[in-house]
C-alpha cells in the first residue's frame, strides 16, 4: 500500500514539473487532490486494509497530501512569475519608440532670424506691451484723431484710452522717452486688427526698427534694409523703395523685394508685378521727436515696420496665412 501512495506522490511531482501554467498546474490538483482525485481515493481506502498497516498509511497520505498542496501553491507562484500572456510579453529585439521632437513655432523662428541680423548690426532686442494706451499706439506717432486706422472697425478697443495695439510703433516712442540718442532697437511682437482673410488675422506680428543718432541719412535706412534683405533671403535679392505715406515718417517709403518665387518674371504670388512689397519705412517725422522731446535739429533717424507673417510666407513659399495659427501638426512638423 505504502508503494501506491508513494507512486501517486511520485507521478503528481512529475506531472507538476511539466505543467506549462496555471491551468496545467489546476487541473493537477484536481486529479489528485479533488474529491474524486487519487489522494483522497487512497484516504478513503484506508478503511479497507489491514489494521495494523492503517496508521501508517493514514499519517504518510496525509503527510503527502500537505506536501502536494504546497508544492502545487509553489508552482503557482512560480508560474505567475516566469510566464505571461504573448500580448504582455515584451519584445526586446523591437526599435524602441522614440518620443516626437517638439521645435519652435515657425513664426517664433522667423522673428528669432529676423532679430538675431539686426542685432548683428548692434541694434538691442526691446520688447512693448500689447494692451497699449491711445497715446502711445496713435497719439505720440502723431496719428490724428480722424486717421482711419483709429475706426472702430480696424482697432480692437478696450475702453476709450487703452486698445490692443494695431502695430508695433508704439515701442518708437516708448523707448525715446527713457533713452538719449544713440538709439538703435529692434522689437518684435504680437499685433491686433480687426481684419481675417485669406492674408489677414485679427493677431499677427510685427518687428520694429528704430535708429537715431546724428546725421542719419536715408542712405543709412536703404543700407541697413538692403544689408537684412541679403541676409534674409539672398543678396541677389534686390530692392525697390516706393514713395509712401506713414503719419509717424517724412518722407516714407514701402520697400518691394525681387519676387523670390518667379525671381521678376511675374507669377501668380506677386501678381504677376514681379515684386513683392516686404515693410514700411522712412524717416522719423520731427513731431513724433518733439513728443518724446529729443532735439530736431540735433538729431534724425530712421524707422521701419515689417510684418513676421509676410516674411514667413515668402520665406517658405505659403500661400494661407491662416496655416500659421491652425495649429495642424503635419503643417508644423515641416519646419
Ligand atoms: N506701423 C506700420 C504698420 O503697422 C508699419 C511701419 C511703417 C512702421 C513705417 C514704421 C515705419 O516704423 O517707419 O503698418
Amino acid at each position: 500500500m505504502e508503494n501506491t501512495i508513494e507512486r501517486i506522490y511520485a507521478d503528481a511531482q512529475a506531472a507538476l514539473a511539466e505543467a506549462a501554467d496555471a491551468d496545467g498546474v489546476n487541473d493537477i490538483s484536481i486529479q489528485y487532490l479533488g474529491r474524486k482525485g487519487y489522494i483522497t481515493q487512497f484516504l478513503r481506502s484506508i478503511s479497507s486494509l489491514p489494521a495494523e498497516e492503517r496508521p501508517q498509511a493514514g499519517k504518510r497520505a496525509n503527510e503527502i497530501k500537505g506536501l502536494l498542496e504546497t508544492e502545487i501553491k509553489v508552482t503557482l507562484e512560480r508560474l505567475a512569475r516566469t510566464t505571461r500572456k504573448p500580448a504582455d510579453r515584451i519584445d526586446v529585439s523591437l526599435p524602441g519608440r522614440a518620443p516626437e521632437k517638439g521645435s519652435l513655432h515657425p513664426i517664433t523662428q522667423i522673428t528669432n532670424r529676423i532679430c538675431s541680423i539686426f542685432a548683428q548690426m548692434g541694434f538691442d532686442v526691446v520688447e512693448g506691451p500689447e494692451v497699449e494706451t491711445d497715446y502711445y499706439n496713435f497719439e505720440a506717432l502723431n496719428i490724428p484723431k480722424n486717421h482711419p486706422a483709429r475706426d472702430m472697425q480696424d482697432t480692437f478697443y478696450v475702453s476709450d484710452s487703452v486698445v490692443l495695439r494695431t502695430h508695433t510703433s508704439p515701442t518708437q516712442p516708448r523707448v525715446m522717452e527713457k533713452r538719449q540718442p544713440p538709439v538703435r532697437i529692434i522689437a518684435p511682437g504680437k499685433v491686433y486688427r480687426c481684419d481675417s482673410d485669406l492674408t489677414h488675422t485679427p493677431m499677427f506680428h510685427q518687428v520694429e526698427g528704430l535708429l537715431v543718432d546724428h546725421k542719419v541719412s536715408f542712405a543709412d535706412l536703404k543700407g541697413t534694409l538692403t544689408a537684412f534683405v541679403h541676409q534674409m533671403f539672398d543678396d541677389q535679392t534686390t530692392l525697390r523703395f516706393r514713395p509712401s505715406f506713414f503719419p509717424f515718417t517724412e518722407p516714407s517709403a514701402e520697400v518691394d523685394i525681387r519676387c523670390v518665387i518667379c525671381r521678376g518674371k511675374g507669377c501668380r504670388v506677386c501678381s504677376q508685378t514681379g515684386w513683392l512689397e516686404v515693410l514700411g519705412s522712412g524717416m522719423v517725422h520731427p513731431a513724433v521727436f518733439e513728443n518724446v522731446g529729443y532735439d530736431t535739429s540735433r538729431y534724425t533717424g530712421f524707422a521701419f515696420g515689417m510684418g513676421v507673417e509676410r516674411i514667413a510666407m515668402l520665406k517658405y513659399g505659403i500661400d494661407d496665412i491662416r496655416r500659421y495659427f491652425d495649429n495642424d501638426y503635419r503643417f508644423l512638423c515641416q519646419f
